[in-house]
């Protein structure tokens, strides 16, 4: 008999993680306390921006393996398999607030009617499976067992769906056979196809999952620290960072110098580490990821001074900028913790117009951030500017015509904040072009 799979809390996780399952051949449930982002998945709509989603999820939807509703007491009912997808927003301190995981495990548990595995795939301060384990034994109907599992999600934003499918590793913090078998038959098809599994206790499950977040920022945040250095010393962070990349050890991926790294986990899961080993009285094993988060935050102090400093200082700073990107990355309209926005918001904040165009993220971006006036196209954003900054690196910015540009803004300066651009046109057109830590 085919397993069904329950998905609670549908956002970026859970909602790529049900149409997932679905293309996996589960029938699925996904279940959201928001009744309006509920009927939006039933229709087949997905509410943010990520490739390949809309037609994925659809067509399960239309197929009718894929369901999606409100009521925990349904999931109960329905599933085999519950994968627990809400979210951990940072509370004070930059401590994880658990609440909605709570929430969901006293909506679902005492509903159960059968036997059950409830997956984790939340991102947790470790410890936080074994606390739940109490919470779900405290909770359960008689007779009925109910075991839990943490498989951390690994997907990135822009690339879900393909991450999805097709995992690069498949972490399961166990602490039965049946729940390694469950967890195995949920993930025949990736596992067939070569994705390794990593079978472990659940708090080493739970660290995974962060500590690999905290290597991806320590990377970023090494390289900026290493742009920082370039910047004084007359060297090229774009090179420098390929001649490493060419040690397989170190590796070319994520030493991408810039503006640094935003989005809802790697400074969320950074902060949120430092927290938990605090607490667990090993703050100074994590010491180091303070100056990664502090080197990130310098990223838009740098980009925000030098602008202001091309507009005539702080005090005098009254000019207009263009600002190209709001997304924190390309390939998503996601703007928590967006450096590009941060960076709009912090000139904005010191008198400057900013004007913004993203591919993407315009409506989430000014429903957070409606001080700032937004374009609907590069050149329109770029009207009148004294300066111009290249703030997130869609592909489409690369494109752009900076002779045509010239005639539209009044200044000549553009900063490329994400060391992507290809400087050469743009020079040959007039611009003064400048990178952070590139040479040009
Ligand atoms: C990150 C991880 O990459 C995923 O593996 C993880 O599953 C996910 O967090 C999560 O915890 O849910 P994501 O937040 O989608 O994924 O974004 P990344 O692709 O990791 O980029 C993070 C930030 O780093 C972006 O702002 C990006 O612009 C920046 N970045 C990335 C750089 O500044 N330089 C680089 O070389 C690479």
């Amino acid at each position: 008999m085919m397993l069904r799979i329950s998905v609670i809390g549908t956002g970026y996780l859970g909602a790529t993680h049900a149409a997932g399952m679905a293309e996996l051949g589960f029938e699925v449930l996904g279940v959201d306390n928001n009744p309006a982002k509920a009927a939006a998945l039933s229709a087949g709509q997905v509410p943010f921006h990520e490739p390949g989603l809309p037609e994925l999820l659809a067509g399960h939807v239309a197929g009718g393996r894929l369901r999606f509703g409100t009521s925990l007491i349904a999931a109960a009912e329905f599933a085999d398999v519950h994968f627990l997808c809400v979210g951990t927003p940072p509370g004070p301190n930059g401590a994880a607030d658990l609440s909605q995981l709570y929430a969901a495990l006293d909506g679902l548990v005492p509903h159960l009617t059968r036997n059950c595995l409830i997956v984790g795939k939340s991102t947790v301060p470790v410890g936080t499976a074994e606390a739940l384990t109490d919470r779900i034994a405290a909770l359960a109907p008689e007779g009925i067992s109910v075991d839990l599992a943490w498989n951390p999600e690994f997907l990135r934003e822009g690339h879900a769906v393909y991450d999805t499918l097709h995992p690069n590793r498949l972490v399961f913090g166990v602490t039965t056979p049946d729940a390694e078998w469950a967890l195995r038959q949920v993930y025949t098809t990736p596992i067939a196809a070569g994705s390794p599994v990593v079978i472990t206790n659940l708090p080493t499950a739970e660290l995974i999952k962060v500590s690999a977040n905290a290597f991806l920022a320590t990377k970023i945040s090494f390289i900026n620290a290493m742009a920082e250095l370039c910047d004084i010393a007359g060297a090229d962070v774009t090179l420098l960072a390929e001649a490493l990349g060419h040690d397989d050890r170190i590796g070319h991926k994520f030493l991408g110098a810039g503006l640094g790294y935003g989005g809802g986990c790697l400074p969320k899961d950074v902060r949120a580490l430092i927290a938990r080993a605090t607490e667990l009285g090993a703050g100074e094993s994590v010491d180091f990821l303070r100056d990664i988060d502090a080197v990130n935050l310098r990223r838009r102090e740098r980009v925000v001074r030098e602008t202001l400093d091309l507009l005539g200082g702080e005090n005098r700073a009254r000019g207009r900028v263009g600002v190209l990107g709001a997304a924190f990355k390309p390939l998503s309209d996601d703007v928590r913790d967006s450096p590009a926005l941060d960076v709009a918001r912090q000139l904005r904040a010191a008198g400057v117009e900013v004007t913004v165009f993203d591919p993407a993220a315009t409506v989430p971006a000014r429903a957070v951030a409606p001080q700032l006036v937004f374009a609907a196209t590069p050149a329109a954003a770029l009207h009148e500017a004294d300066v111009v900054l290249h703030l997130t690196e869609w592909r489409e910015f690369r494109e752009l015509d900076p002779v045509f540009l010239r005639t539209v803004a009044r200044g000549r300066t553009i900063i490329d904040a994400r060391n992507t651009l290809d400087p050469e046109p743009w020079l040959s057109a007039g611009w003064d072009f400048r990178a952070l830590g590139r040479l040009v």
